[in-house]
């Protein structure tokens, strides 16, 4: 028996924006999450790319604020979502827009890049939800332009990201300004331990909720891997590329020069391509990615800033011209493809530089990625490689994951994201 919207408890305005919106079902994360959440329980949710986390937590927030009232406080938001990427801090508050359509509430977007003063503003015409960058919000609240003394909910989309090296010192500081009282909310597709002991100290008495062990790829995705020589793997991109089946494609690159260089080149070779990374100036940035949601370009060249979150409907195939270096990216950046039940296809290039990262990625999903060697590039040498002695305890490792995993499946029949199936409308 599955659950609808409406035996989660969620308010009548947000059922029928729902409705507007084509969900017909819940998704196992938001069937386990939404009725805790509306309790007022932290919760730290783990599930697959695509399932649906945004919603997951939106909905339940925007029940809160339409059913009850507060003293009204300029600059202060009542809830505050913190997430890595400013182009997902839009994508975010466009979610709220949607699922709130029915009812008056107010919403700000804060993220460096940009010019600061229409923020500012929008803040001052005061705000319900927040959805903000660490860095430019910090630099906003020691302005004084926001308080956070009042909020009542704070999420961290991408939490394993939002709190690793780079930003965990902004988080705290952020943190420590609000209230112990909030509710806190964490989120991922992935969740390495040593992070999940730094995520505890945010939360308070939290449940947690695993739809699927951490770092498990959805299983619609069709996952190869090629190998090749570094030299060579700018004409095997050229190649895949011309293949009709490849509608839509984002290609990851691990360094910002390397992905205008592969953009480059691909419009030598006639593929309509951008690039998007941090170097670009924001205004850049967003065209480069409205251009690719628009389908004006068919290949958007990207460094990781596109692969947490990022949902572009029709993405056909997810291409690692480079491997990423930290194996949780390779699950994020593959997850762009096969969203809200649809099919994908991830192919990864691997020259003998990278093989170590494979084997690690390997590691993490617990899967082997088979080979795909029917090129005209491949690299047998390379391929030989991954097979090396030191290659043996993973693989071990890798079938005891499996068994665990299958178990767990087994214990859980229908919280699969293979199970539901998003009868959701195109987006223009
Ligand atoms: N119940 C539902 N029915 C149909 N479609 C849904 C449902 N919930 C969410 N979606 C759609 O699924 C897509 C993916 O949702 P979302 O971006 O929230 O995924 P996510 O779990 O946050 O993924 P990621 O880990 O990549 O951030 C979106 O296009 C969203 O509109
Ligand atoms: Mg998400």
């Amino acid at each position: 028996m599955t659950a609808t919207f409406a035996e989660l408890g969620l308010a009548e305005t947000l059922l029928t924006a729902l409705t507007s919106e084509g969900y017909t079902t819940p998704t196992p994360i938001q069937v386990a999450t939404i009725p805790l959440l509306l309790e007022g329980r932290d919760v730290l949710g783990i599930a697959q790319t695509g399932t649906g986390k945004t919603a997951a937590f939106a909905l339940p927030i925007l029940q809160r604020i339409a059913t009850t009232k507060t003293r009204y406080v300029p600059r202060s938001p009542r809830a505050l979502i913190l997430t890595p990427t400013r182009e997902l801090a839009v994508q975010i508050s466009q979610g709220f827009a949607t699922y709130g359509r029915n009812m008056r509430f107010k919403r700000a977007l804060v993220f460096g890049g940009v010019g600061q003063v229409p923020q500012v503003r929008s803040l001052a015409n005061g705000t319900d939800v927040l959805i903000a960058t660490p860095g430019r919000l910090l630099d906003l609240m020691n302005q004084g332009h926001v308080r956070l003394d009042f909020v009542e909910m704070l999420v961290l989309d991408e939490a394993d990201r939002m709190l690793d090296m780079g930003f965990i010192h902004d988080v705290k500081r952020i943190a420590e300004r609000m209230p112990k009282t909030r509710q806190t909310l964490l989120f991922s597709a992935t969740m390495p331990k040593s992070v999940e002991e730094l995520a505890a100290g945010l939360l308070n008495n939290p449940e947690r909720v695993e739809i699927t062990p951490a770092a498990t790829t959805v299983e619609r995705i069709e996952q190869k891997v090629l190998f090749v020589t570094k030299e060579n793997k700018r004409p095997l991109l050229a190649q895949v590329l011309k293949h009709h089946d490849v509608k839509r494609a984002i290609v990851f690159t691990r360094t910002k020069h390397g992905a205008d260089r592969v953009a480059e080149q691909l419009e030598k070779t006639g593929v309509s391509a951008q690039a998007i990374h941090g170097n670009k100036t924001q205004s850049a940035r967003q065209k480069a990615l409205e251009a690719f949601r628009r389908g004006d370009v068919r290949a958007l060249v990207a460094t990781d800033i596109a692969a947490r979150g990022i949902d572009v409907d029709g993405i056909t195939h997810v291409i690692n011209f480079e491997l990423p270096n930290e194996p949780e990216s390779y699950v994020h950046r593959i997850g762009r493809t096969a969203r809200a039940g649809a099919d994908g296809i991830a192919l990864s290039f691997c020259d003998a530089e990278e093989v170590g990262y494979l084997k690690t990625i390997e590691r993490l999903i617990r899967q082997s990625i088979p080979s795909h060697d029917d090129h005209a590039y491949h690299a047998e040498g390379i391929a030989g490689m991954r097979h090396s002695t030191s290659a043996r305890p993973a693989q071990k490792r890798q079938g005891q994951a499996n068994r665990k995993r299958q178990a767990y499946q087994g214990a859980n029949p229908g919280k699969s994201s293979a199970n539901y199936k998003g009868d959701k409308r195109k987006r223009a």
